[in-house]
Formats: C-alpha cells, sequence, structure tokens
C-alpha cells in the first residue's frame, strides 16, 4: 500500500477546455501555457493531451527540451527568454523561441555572429510595468533585432495587467497603445491570456496565450468556471485513514483552535501542505467525503489533515476524499486560504501522483 494522496488529471476536461478556446479565439493562433509544470498537472501528460497546440509556452528550458526528447516538434516559446549566453546554442539547436524583454538579453544576441535562424518574440510592456521594454524603445529594438545575423524572425507580445477585471479601463488601454506602435510592422501579435481570451475578444490578435482555463478554473473571481463552461482537469484526492471519537468540547489539531460542538466523528485525512494542500486553508474549507459535502477542521498539518464526520455515516478507514476537483471547486478552496487556483494548482508537490484519468 502506498500512501493514499493522488491527483487525478483528466485529459478529457483537458482537451474540453482547449476546445472551448478555439471556439472562443477560432481565428486565433494558439500557445498553450504549460510553464511550471503544466501549472502542476503534469508537463509530459498534458502536451501529449494537447498535441494539437499551434505552440507551447514554458519558462525552463530544460522543461522545452524534455518536450523535444519526447518528440513535440511545435514551436515552445520561452517565457522569460534566456538567462545567459550559453543558452543561445540550446536554444538554437532545440528551435526555442525566446522572449527579449531587456537589455541585456539585446547585447547577448549581438554578440552571437553566427547565422543561427533564432525566431524571437519581442516582449513590449504596455502597463503591466513587469517584463517588456517600454513603447518609446520599441522601434530601436524592433530595428536592433531585425539587423541582427543570429535572428530570423520577430513577433511582438504584451501582457495584460487587468484582464480579469472586465470593468477595467486599463485593458482597452494597453490594447490601443500595443496595435497603434504595431500596426505598421506587419509582425505578428499576441496579447490574451484566459480572461481576455473569455472577455476581450478585440485582445484576441494573431496568437492567444490561454493558461488557466486549459485546467478548468476561472481567471475571474466573481465567476464560476462551470459557467465559463470550463471543466476542472485535476481531482486532488486522498482517503480517510482514522477516526476519531471525539467529545464536545474536544480540541482538534495543532494550536487547539477549533473544538467540538458536540460529540461527533473526525475523519483524518491523509493530505498535508507537504502535499500543497494551503496551511491558510481555515477550517469550514469545504472538502468532499464519501461522496458527501463537509468541512476542513482544525489546522492543516504537514502530511494531515481533520475533517468533520457529522452526517457522514457511511464514512470508513478508506474513504474516498477529494480536496479539489469536480464536486469542490479548486477557486472555493482557493477562496478560503486567501489565494487563487492558479497558486494552489501549481504548489502540488512532486511526491503527488499524477494519474492520467478519462472523464
Ligand atoms: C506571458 C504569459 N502569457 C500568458 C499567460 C497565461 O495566463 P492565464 O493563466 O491567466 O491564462 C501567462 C501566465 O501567467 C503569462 O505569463
Amino acid at each position: 500500500m502506498t500512501r493514499p494522496v493522488h491527483a487525478s488529471i483528466d485529459v478529457d476536461a483537458l482537451q474540453h477546455n482547449f476546445n472551448q478556446v478555439r471556439r472562443l479565439a477560432p481565428e486565433s493562433r494558439k500557445m498553450l501555457i504549460v510553464k511550471a509544470n503544466a501549472y502542476g498537472h503534469g508537463l509530459l501528460m498534458c502536451c501529449t493531451a494537447l498535441k494539437q497546440a499551434d505552440s507551447f509556452g514554458l519558462l525552463d528550458i530544460k522543461d522545452a527540451i524534455s518536450l523535444r526528447k519526447a518528440g513535440f516538434l511545435h514551436p515552445i516559446c520561452l517565457l522569460e527568454g534566456f538567462f545567459s549566453n550559453d543558452e543561445i546554442p540550446l536554444i538554437a539547436e532545440n528551435k526555442l523561441e525566446p522572449v527579449i524583454h531587456s537589455d541585456w538579453q539585446l547585447d547577448i544576441l549581438d554578440g552571437t555572429q553566427q547565422e543561427l535562424g533564432l525566431v524571437v518574440w519581442l516582449k513590449i510592456d504596455t502597463g503591466m510595468r513587469r517584463l517588456g521594454f517600454v513603447p518609446e524603445k520599441f522601434k530601436s529594438v524592433l530595428m536592433r533585432l531585425s539587423a541582427m545575423k543570429c535572428v530570423r524572425k520577430v513577433s511582438v507580445m504584451s501582457h495584460l495587467a487587468d484582464a480579469d477585471r472586465r470593468e477595467s479601463q486599463k485593458t482597452g488601454y494597453q490594447l490601443k497603445k500595443f496595435l497603434t506602435l504595431t500596426e505598421a510592422t506587419g509582425l505578428k501579435r499576441s496579447m490574451a491570456n484566459s480572461a481576455a481570451i473569455l472577455a476581450h475578444p478585440d485582445c484576441h490578435l494573431d496568437w492567444v496565450r490561454p493558461g488557466i482555463m486549459l485546467y478548468g478554473s476561472s481567471p475571474f473571481v466573481d465567476l464560476p468556471a462551470s459557467s465559463l463552461s470550463l471543466k476542472p482537469v485535476m481531482s486532488l484526492r486522498s482517503e480517510i485513514i482514522s477516526i476519531k471519537d471525539c467529545q464536545k468540547g474536544d480540541a482538534v489539531g495543532y494550536g487547539s483552535n477549533w473544538h467540538c460542538p458536540e460529540d461527533m466523528k473526525v475523519g483524518v485525512v491523509a493530505c498535508g501542505y507537504g502535499d500543497g494542500y494551503p496551511r491558510h486553508a481555515p477550517s469550514g474549507t469545504p472538502i468532499m467525503v464519501a461522496g458527501k459535502k463537509t468541512q476542513l477542521i482544525g489546522r492543516v498539518s504537514m502530511d494531515m489533515m481533520t475533517v468533520d464526520l457529522r452526517g457522514i455515516d457511511s464514512a470508513t478507514i478508506g474513504s474516498l476524499v477529494e480536496l479539489w476537483g469536480n464536486d469542490v471547486a479548486v477557486d472555493a478552496v482557493a477562496k478560503m486560504a486567501g489565494t487563487i487556483s492558479y497558486e494552489l494548482l501549481c504548489s502540488v508537490t512532486e511526491r503527488v501522483k499524477r494519474q492520467q484519468v478519462h472523464g
């Protein structure tokens, strides 16, 4: 017997969500964002299920190379580009597409006097104030890149700061800035993350870059994923490994901060923050035991947590527990823990086995 915590990865749901992207942005090419181990879901498993992608976007060159070794011939964009000059030969050899966001990267490329046939993404900061060249530098950077022997093709991208706040004026402002700067260039353009794919069709342009929606979570705090026809891909599951008969007034777990309001059964689940479940999730966070919704009680510890078994008479040792998935929305758990599903999903640790499932 092994420790029962595991993550089921529903590849049919992944494909369904990808089809949603296609339906929403039929004219745009799709760069599927699979950084951070495909948002915690498992890079190779997800890319295999998403073979119809036009491109993949990730961060680590070793992940890109692992995709090449597994036979993926798709364009692969390195979303933070390269970090030092010794990566340039690997990028060229593996036909990877680095984002160029800073002067120091231009200097490195300038020092490369070979024809490498590089395809690069020039990143413009239209208002996110994170990566990218300020708009005033766009023309000079483009001229510099276009004159480089090692570069064959330049595309342009920018990133939206507020696309998930549908009422924000900033998205329109960023889009206008991006379009004005780039319209005469004839270059391929990309701006839209999941929120913009769903809520700002004018941002779709030549390439969209969906991340969280592929994995079945909502980018909007006020709209559940189900209302956007997205299906959860990861179900984090474990089992009850012990049941305690507690007395009214008993304090449960570290810190003794949850007291039994009556005589009751408390279940111990083999999953904790060492597996990636958020330690900040408070008592009251939803959880499913033996097919019934209940609540987390007491503090989450490294490898275990305790749950309220009142009203779940069928719960026994080995009863299935869903931490999040089809019945407990990861967005709901994230909200209780004061974070977003992005963080929960990509925090699921290596020790949690990912199992591919269909439907
Ligand atoms: C550059 C870039 N594009 C696209 C995405 C996808 O964003 P989302 O997961 O919100 O769709 C990300 C993710 O943070 C990103 O960094």
